[in-house]
């Protein structure tokens, strides 16, 4: 009779037969950028995050691709807000220069931009707010042209793969068609196709600044009580030319992530948010859990549950970890 157990017994013969593997050439950084010199504001929630230069990012990115991180996703805190979101898409935008920047100095480095306007609007929404019946709403078509814009203008600057995160319907469509316009047909989109309105984001609206000045996001991200919609929100993706899908928090939406990869197959993405960072940190700072096992453990959970790309904070650390063994 088969006893599983038996193979347990070597630890060569578990080696064996591991169904999943970590391996740095699965992670992506989450970085951010903001203008200055030798700028590094820590991230409360966050201990180890700070909001950069662009000087001190090309270090933070150095150190990680040393460390043998391939990818960062880059976010940007402008100058100035607006209502219309101007520095997402200026030429010589944060993010923009700091592409312009990493590329120059870090030839090998895969550069992945969010897509968003949040950061860029006074008002702190994803997208363009005007009136509607019920007072102030978040109009979805207005805002396509100004993602479309902002995705154009990074890679114009040299991003090697964009990242709508925004989720108005219809945006990655959008953003193929001015991308194949501007010639630019092999660059990739990296949907946020599955993003949960969630309170795990928490930190994060501190590090880019972008927390909404009214209401919340439940108006365009999904309910956290949805399975199946998020695989209808993956299957419109997908028809609108996404190459790679985004489920987005991770931990809590292992089922989601399970879901998609087995109904579609797609390279699939995982984004450890902020708040799943955070809740690791703290609780080992208080010496109440190990953070590398704890860190590895829910890592190798998104692969088993089907994640190609691990998109977390401790992206660096994590690569050093795998590399000690
Ligand atoms: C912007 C955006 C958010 C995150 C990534 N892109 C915040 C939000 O939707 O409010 C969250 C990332 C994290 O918590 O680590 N739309």
């Amino acid at each position: 009779m088969c006893r599983p157990r038996r193979l347990r017994q070597s630890p060569i013969l578990r080696e064996m037969v591991r169904e999943t593997r970590l391996h740095p050439s699965q992670l992506v950084l989450p970085l951010f950028v903001r203008f200055g010199r030798k700028l590094r504001r820590p991230i409360a929630a966050m201990p180890g995050v700070f909001q950069v230069s662009p000087d001190e990012l090309v270090r933070e990115a150095a150190q990680a691709l040393e460390a043998g991180v391939p990818a960062v996703l880059l976010f940007g805190i402008p100058e100035t807000k607006d209502a219309r979101a101007s520095g997402a898409y200026a030429p010589k935008g944060i993010v923009q220069q700091a592409v312009r920047l990493l590329k120059r100095e870090l030839p090998p480095l895969l550069i992945i931009t969010d897509v968003c306007l949040c950061e860029y609007m006074s008002h702190g929404h994803c997208g363009v707010v005007g009136r509607g019946r019920a007072g102030a709403e978040i109009l979805n078509d207005p805002s396509l042209k100004l993602l479309a814009r902002a995705a154009a203008s990074q890679v114009e600057a040299g991003a090697d793969m964009v990242a709508p995160s925004d989720m108005m319907d219809g945006r990655v469509g959008a953003i193929r068609a001015q991308l194949d316009a501007l010639g630019f047909i092999n660059t990739p989109i990296l949907s946020y196709a599955a993003k949960f309105a969630s309170a795990f984001y928490g930190p994060f609206r501190e590090a880019a600044e972008s927390a909404p000045k009214f209401g919340d996001r439940r108006s365009y991200q999904m309910d956290a009580a949805n399975g199946a919609e998020a695989l209808r929100e993956v299957a419109l993706d997908l028809q609108e030319g996404a190459d790679i899908v985004m489920v987005k928090p991770a931990l809590a939406y292992l089922d989601v992530l399970c879901r998609v990869k087995t109904q579609f197959g797609c390279p699939t993405a995982a984004y450890s948010v902020s708040a799943e960072y955070s809740m690791i940190k703290a609780a080992a700072a208080n010496g109440w859990i190990d953070e590398r096992a704890v860190t590895l453990e829910t890592l190798l959970a998104m692969r088993r549950a089907g994640a190609d790309l691990l998109i977390t904070y401790a992206a660096p650390q994590v690569a050093r970890w795998l590399k000690e063994g």
